[in-house]
């Protein structure tokens, strides 16, 4: 067993390409497995209830040096404590409920836009034309940022999750420059006029101890929201329309309605996690059986691995949207629990719907291509066609 172990290589094309191997892997290993591959090295959790206890410790695991490897000087809402708490307070309304439900005839005009000219088409693709756009075009709409230029935005998201993945985070510095001026100039444009609508606004306008919000942390405030709610949510919409296109009768059940819509969402967030995992910074010495975390470490939350324990699902490495998906692990627990996971859910179940409607025959070509940073569980290409 401990040679298989020895092999877990994140970065390698076998594991890159199926996440499934590596959870094998690491849920046949130790409970806090050392991974040297990396520089710097860092420990991984792997087993679900390891996790569940570690992401409900915010004292122990802290977001400390941000959600990657790197050790990173992190703000915004990848804090700790009181400010975490204050920051979360002023974004939280935007995400809650009833604010997301409000979201859904627009969510349905946007995806009927996107779709309108692909009839004529014969091959298109599932990434490029729909589930990249719609998260990209939703977020600018509560930020309040104009989506017309959606590619250099998409630019800019890309080289976020590269840096927060990279070994040499500093070489995509100059691009997210970019992204920070430009974020900059639109604070600064809404503290000029009365506050509005937008999320941007508020975030403009609120202040700590009567003073607003430090620029660099307003920018990266938004920074994080922007990011975080695209390349993921692109992922859940991309990779359950691959499986369902990809296995068995999945896709021709769902057509005749023989399958529930939040079903397939909840397997498909545990069976492709669109974050494989995310660290933590231990803030003292941690022991799981006769292995010690020291403190001030980087470790990695695999989701991926957590959702597929046996311990806590049945055949766990067979798709099936018949399950109970309330343990799914995808969007965290505890105090950091995704802020947008009701809009995520929201934006796959209308594209699902309006793939139905509008392409019952839905076909893939191929599988397209892996999105890139090992963190990342996604397809940069799905080309379908539906004749
Ligand atoms: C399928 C899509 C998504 C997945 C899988 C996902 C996953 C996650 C995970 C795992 C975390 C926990 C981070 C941690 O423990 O530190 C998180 C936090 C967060 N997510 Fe999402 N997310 C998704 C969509 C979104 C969307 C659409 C937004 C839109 C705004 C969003 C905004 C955030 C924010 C702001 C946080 C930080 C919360 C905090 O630290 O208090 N996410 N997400």
């Amino acid at each position: 067993m401990d040679k298989i172990i020895k092999k877990l290589d994140l970065m390698s094309n076998e594991e890159l390409h199926d996440p499934s191997i590596s959870a094998n892997k690491l849920l046949n290993g130790e409970r806090a497995f050392f991974y040297d591959l990396y520089d710097p090295p860092f420990y991984i959790l792997s087993r679900y209830d390891d996790i569940n206890k570690a992401l409900r410790d915010p004292d122990t695991f802290l977001e400390g040096y941000g959600n990657g490897p790197n050790f990173i000087s992190s703000n915004g809402i990848v804090s700790d404590g009181d400010h975490h708490t204050f920051i979360r307070r002023i974004v939280q309304p935007n995400f809650l409920m009833g604010s997301i439900r409000n979201l859904e005839t627009r969510l349905e005009e946007i995806t009927d836009d996107l779709l309108s000219d692909i009839n004529d088409r014969e091959v298109w693709d599932i990434h490029d034309d729909l589930s990249f756009p719609l998260p990209v075009i939703i977020i600018c709409e509560i930020l309040g940022i104009p989506t017309d230029d959606i590619k250099k935005f998409k630019g800019w998201a890309d080289a976020a999750v590269a840096q927060m993945c990279s070994e040499e985070p500093e070489t995509f510095e100059k691009e997210l420059d970019k992204m920070n001026d430009y974020f900059l100039l639109l604070i600064n444009k809404k503290r000029s006029i009365p506050e509005d609508e937008s999320l941007i606004s508020k975030i403009a306008n609120s202040k700590i101890n009567d003073k607003y919000l430090a620029d660099d942390e307003a920018v990266l405030l938004i920074k994080q929201i922007f990011v975080a709610g695209n390349e993921t949510t692109t992922s859940l919409i991309s990779n359950l329309v691959w499986r369902m296109l990809s296995i068995d009768n999945l896709w021709e059940d769902f057509v005749n309605d023989r399958l529930e819509i939040d079903g397939l969402i909840s397997e498909s967030l545990r069976y492709d996690p669109p974050l494989l995992g995310l660290f933590k910074t231990t803030s003292r010495d941690v022991t799981y059986d006769n292995v010690t975390i020291p403190s001030n470490t980087k470790v990695m939350m695999h989701y991926g691995a957590a959702n597929r324990d046996s311990e806590i699902f049945d055949n766990p490495n067979k798709f099936d949207s018949t399950r109970d998906g309330k343990k799914v692990i995808s969007f965290s627990v505890g105090i950091h629990i995704c802020l947008g996971r009701e809009l995520a859910k929201l934006e796959t179940r209308v594209a699902l719907r309006a793939l139905r409607k509008k392409f019952p025959n839905l076909k893939l070509i191929n599988n397209g291509q892996r999105v890139g940073p090992f963190l990342f569980w996604g397809r940069s290409k799905l080309p379908v066609s539906h004749n």
